[in-house]
């Protein structure tokens, strides 16, 4: 009986461990997946055509993301953006977008 509760225990303590790990994620931590092309603070204009993401409200931010998942927002090189947000989450998108509203 001891060994089954120090079985489950130690198995209660490896999945707090995951989803803690989970909830680590951050807006930082995603926004790494965005800086080669945007710039470390949202500067730049992506390979010469975005408009400059520091700024612009994080309202505007998740509003334009979602409109390139869904097909209503976007420029010539719209592409890009819709297959990589299709990795990321409606609440990775708010995460984002909060991130990069205070640079
Ligand atoms: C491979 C380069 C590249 C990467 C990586 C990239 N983007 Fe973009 N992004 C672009 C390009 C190019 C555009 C302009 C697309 C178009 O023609 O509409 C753009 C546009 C945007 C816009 C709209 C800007 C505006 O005001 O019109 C947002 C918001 C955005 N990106 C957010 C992100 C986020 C968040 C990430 C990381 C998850 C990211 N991008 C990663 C290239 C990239």
């Amino acid at each position: 009986m001891k060994r089954i509760l120090v079985a489950l225990s130690i198995t209660g303590a490896l999945l707090l461990g995951t989803s803690l790990y989970a909830f680590s994620e951050d807006g930082a931590s995603l926004y790494k997946a965005c800086q080669g092309c945007h710039g470390a603070q949202g500067e730049r204009p992506a390979m010469g055509v975005s408009l400059p993401l520091k700024g612009q409200s994080a309202e505007d931010l998740t509003k334009k993301m979602h409109g390139y998942k869904d097909g209503t927002y976007g420029e010539s090189k719209k592409a890009i953006m819709v297959n990589l947000l299709k990795r990321f989450s409606d609440e990775q998108i708010v995460m984002l977008a909060d991130h990069i509203a205070k640079f």
